[in-house]
Order: C-alpha cells, then sequence, then structure tokens
C-alpha cells in the first residue's frame, strides 16, 4: 500500500524538529529556526537538504558567536555570592567593585563580541555616553551577552534596560543578572526579525548584528533601523572575522549602512576602535 505523499505543513514540522533535536540549537527561538526552515523548504530543498540549510544558517547568525559554553547556574552562584561585598560601597552598587568586573569580563570571555570588546570595555562607554544626553531607557537588540557590560555603562541601577536575543537560557541567565545586580532591567527571547514592534527608548544598541540579521533575512537591518523608536541608534561592525584573521572588514559593511543612513536623512558620527567601527545615529 502507498502511503499518502506528505503534506507542506508536516515537513516543515519535521524540519523543526529536526532543528530543536541538535543540543545545539535545543534553546533557540523555534520561530525563528522554523521561518528559516519553512524558506530553505520553498527553495524546493529536500527535507534533509532544508535541515542542513538551516542549521547552516543559524550556525552563521548566532550560534558561531559562542566561544565556550557558559554554564548559567555556575555564574549565577558565583555572582551572588559576589554582589555583597561588591555593594559595601557609598551607594551600594555593585557596578565598581574591581572584583566583580573581573568576574563579568569572565563570563563576557564566553561570547565572542563582547570577548572581542574586553580590551576597551574602560574606554567605550565613557566615550559614547560623553556625546549623549542623560539616557532614561535603554534597548539592546540581539543583545548577545552584552548586558554584563552595564556596569561599565554610567547608567544608574534604575535606568530600565530591555534586551532582545533568541536563546532562553541565555534570556534567562540575563533576568537573573538583572535582579542579582539590583539593575532595572529585563531580556526577552524574541526574533527581531519578526516585524514587532519594540516599545521605545532614548538609546538603542544594535552592536555587531546588521551583518547576522542580512544574512539570514536581506534587507533586514535597513528595515530594523527605522521600526526601532529611539531616536539615538547606537550601531557598530566587526573589524575582523570571527577567527580574527581578516582587518579591516568594517569598511565592507559600512558602504550599505551609510548609504541607508543618507537616505533616510539623519546624522552619524563614529568612534573607531581596533575590534569594532561603532556610529552614533541621530534619526531626528
Ligand atoms: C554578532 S552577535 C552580537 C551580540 C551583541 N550585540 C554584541 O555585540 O555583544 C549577534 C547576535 O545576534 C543574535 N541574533 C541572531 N539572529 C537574531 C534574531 N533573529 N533575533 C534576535 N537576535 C538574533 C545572536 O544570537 C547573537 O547573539
Amino acid at each position: 500500500m502507498n502511503s499518502a505523499p506528505q503534506q507542506p505543513d508536516d515537513r516543515l514540522d519535521q524540519a523543526l524538529a529536526a532543528i530543536l533535536a541538535a543540543r545545539k540549537y535545543r534553546k533557540i527561538h523555534p520561530g525563528l529556526a522554523r521561518d528559516i526552515a519553512a524558506a530553505e523548504l520553498a527553495k524546493g530543498r529536500t527535507l534533509k537538504e532544508a535541515v542542513k540549510a538551516a542549521k547552516n544558517q543559524l550556525h552563521q547568525g548566532a550560534a558561531a558567536y559562542l566561544r565556550r559554553n557558559l554554564d548559567y547556574d555556575d555564574a549565577l552562584t558565583r555572582l551572588k555570592s559576589s554582589v555583597p561585598a561588591a555593594s559595601q560601597g557609598p551607594d551600594s552598587d555593585p557596578s565598581v567593585d574591581p572584583s566583580l568586573r573581573t568576574l563579568l569580563r569572565r563570563f563576557m570571555g564566553a561570547h565572542a563580541s563582547t570577548y572581542e570588546r574586553l580590551p576597551i570595555l574602560d574606554t567605550l562607554y565613557q566615550q559614547l555616553f560623553q556625546q549623549l544626553s542623560p539616557v532614561r531607557s535603554v534597548l539592546d537588540i540581539a543583545c548577545g551577552l552584552h548586558p554584563l557590560a552595564r556596569p561599565w555603562m554610567p547608567l544608574s541601577p534604575d535606568v530600565p534596560y530591555l534586551a532582545y536575543d533568541i536563546y532562553s537560557d541565555q534570556i534567562d541567565f540575563l533576568n537573573r543578572f538583572f535582579d542579582a545586580m539590583g539593575y532595572a532591567g529585563a531580556a526577552q527571547q524574541r526574533n527581531v526579525l519578526d516585524g514587532m514592534s519594540t516599545p521605545p527608548a532614548d538609546v538603542a544598541f544594535l552592536l555587531k548584528t546588521l551583518p547576522c540579521l542580512e544574512q539570514i533575512e536581506s534587507g533586514a537591518g535597513e528595515r530594523l533601523l527605522h521600526q526601532i523608536e529611539a531616536p539615538i541608534l547606537i550601531v557598530s561592525f566587526p573589524n575582523q572575522t570571527l577567527a580574527g584573521r581578516k582587518q579591516g572588514m568594517a569598511q565592507h559593511y559600512t558602504a550599505n549602512f551609510l548609504s541607508q543612513i543618507k537616505k533616510a536623512g539623519w546624522q552619524a558620527d563614529s568612534l573607531s576602535y581596533t575590534s569594532e567601527l561603532l556610529y552614533i545615529v541621530q534619526k531626528n
């Protein structure tokens, strides 16, 4: 007896199940994995080919940046045991404590983007925030572990900081980090390509993120720049490959970005570092 031909939805469900079954992707946003698998199947690929291509895209856009596994429970235990001593200072704010900062540096080393930023933590946020009016709310789009750099940002603990990324375990860790540090902040598992609006904020970080999103959906970067309701966008581009081999990559990415800024009639100032080229975009 011949079995009935598989319906398109069955194939998509199977592709999604195969992606989420991989240890590397089990915590990833299922909606994003589904969208990518659907696009691959729509190209006429077999189920096996579509799963392979979708995993490859998820690797390039996200998993490749995870340098090593961070044991989130262990990291939280260490953080929580450091916070009381770190909060002994005059403002009871643990942010300035050197040993706590050393711990956070170690955690940030687990993600390539924050790892590359470690040498400039002490200068980057000073130079950046001195160019901004007082910041009362922050969005961090496709944040990775960047919210762990919040102690280096001249922000009061009660400034709301909303961060999005696609790994549920990383998001849970960031929420527990905000809580342990006494910061007003929330992290949410979200596919920022979903077209949904984000709450308004004074400043939105899009650090080293546009090339990843463009790889998944061409044109997504420009759409997001317009969609985010923040008068100031802090957009950066990596200046080296993940392996650190090729320097000067930022120029390659920025040509398109700068023409989009010009077309929109926005202003952009830049801050240049060895690892990263950063733009402060004023939308109005
Ligand atoms: C190059 S890393 C940059 C991380 C962080 N912004 C930083 O610079 O430290 C790109 C990040 O985008 C996230 N990402 C990729 N696709 C995404 C999507 N569709 N929605 C939200 N985050 C996404 C990845 O998980 C990864 O953390």
